[in-house]
């Protein structure tokens, strides 16, 4: 599975967030997980990882933030909790290499925790691809994925990356094209929210929108619909959980933007732009409105061919 040699080969890497354009929850399940009908695409904010191969078996995950996500540090778990700690651990065992294989990941943290951005599954994805490489397993996509799920719902997603089609609890990953670039502000309260608090407090559709129309509007390029078609089934429970989610929606409303709602499972919003220089100046905007928040525009990375994606960006031996 691997080659010796190992010791000190750095990967540089970055973990994109993302949005959910269109979340429906079907049903529960006999395992406690929902089953899902979302549609994903990557946005450019970014974590930044850099993964060290070490001889031994030594595991350590270190992390730092921006400036602006400082009070997460208090929050996230670096130790063996850290979803991108577990993520390494589960692939040397998976590979039967958890005595030989150690390292070191350091992880700069951009996108806001507990936002419904994805900043932890997409560390986790963009750690599982940095030891791959630095690790130099030979393991193909399929089992990198089958590993992924193990370790959260939206991990797959995050190795395929682009804009996808998410069915199951989110793991089944099928790519969709969007023929433009799109643009977002994204606006997160300070507080945040705990996916699986969300999911308990949600009281079940009795009818279920489909995502078909989203995939369309997406796939010809049309801002104004897929602004219409914007649906998030978590958004009336995470309000009454976070009413400041109520606050972002006012607040977009007053914007011009295309449609607005919240990501996931929150407690972050966007508003969807047809261009960078509207994008801009919405997010001035709303910083002199909603002082505290973290906002940020970003724009849509689905135009990226699969491959290209959280492709290592350099690997030193
Ligand atoms: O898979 P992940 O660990 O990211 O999920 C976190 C929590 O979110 C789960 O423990 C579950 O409570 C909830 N969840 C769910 N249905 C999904 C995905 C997540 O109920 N499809």
């Amino acid at each position: 599975m691997t080659s010796s040699g190992i010791a000190d080969r750095d990967v540089w890497i970055r973990a994109p967030a993302k949005l959910n354009l269109f979340l429906e929850v079907r049903g529960k399940r006999g395992d406690g997980y929902h089953e899902l009908e979302t549609v994903m695409v990557g946005v450019s904010l970014y974590d930044s990882l850099r993964f060290r191969a070490e001889p031994g078996n030594r595991l350590d995950v270190r992390g730092s933030t921006s400036r602006r996500i400082a009070d997460s540090l208090q929050r996230i778990p670096f130790g063996p909790e850290n979803l991108a700690w577990r993520a390494l651990d589960f692939l040397r065992r998976e590979v039967g290499l958890s005595d030989r294989l150690g390292g070191t990941l350091d992880l700069f943290k951009v996108i806001p925790d507990q936002a419904g951005l994805g900043g932890g599954s997409s560390d986790a994805a963009a750690a599982l691809l940095a030891a791959r490489a630095g690790w130099r397993l030979n393991l193909d996509d399929r089992r990198l994925a089958l590993i992924g799920a193990q370790i959260g719902s939206d991990v797959p997603y995050f190795l395929t990356g682009g804009a996808a089609i998410c069915r199951g609890r989110g793991e089944q990953v099928a790519p969709i094209r969007v023929s433009r670039p799109l643009w977002f502000v994204i606006a997160k309260p300070p507080r945040g929210l705990r996916t699986a608090h969300v999911y308990a407090a949600l009281n079940a559709p009795r009818e279920c929108e489909a995502s078909d129309g989203m995939e369309r509007a997406l796939a010809l390029g049309r801002v104004a619909e897929i602004g219409r078609r914007l649906h998030n089934r978590l958004q009336p429970p995470a309000e009454e959980l976070v009413p400041e989610i109520r606050h972002a929606a006012r607040a977009f409303a007053a914007l011009d933007c295309y449609g607005h709602q919240m990501t996931g499972s929150g407690s972050a919003y966007f508003g969807l732009f047809g261009a960078r220089a509207p994008a801009l100046r919405a997010a001035a905007r709303l910083r002199g409105r909603l002082p505290d928040w973290f906002i940020t525009s970003c724009r849509s990375l689905a135009l990226r061919s699969a491959p290209a994606w959280m492709s290592p960006l350099r690997v030193a031996s």
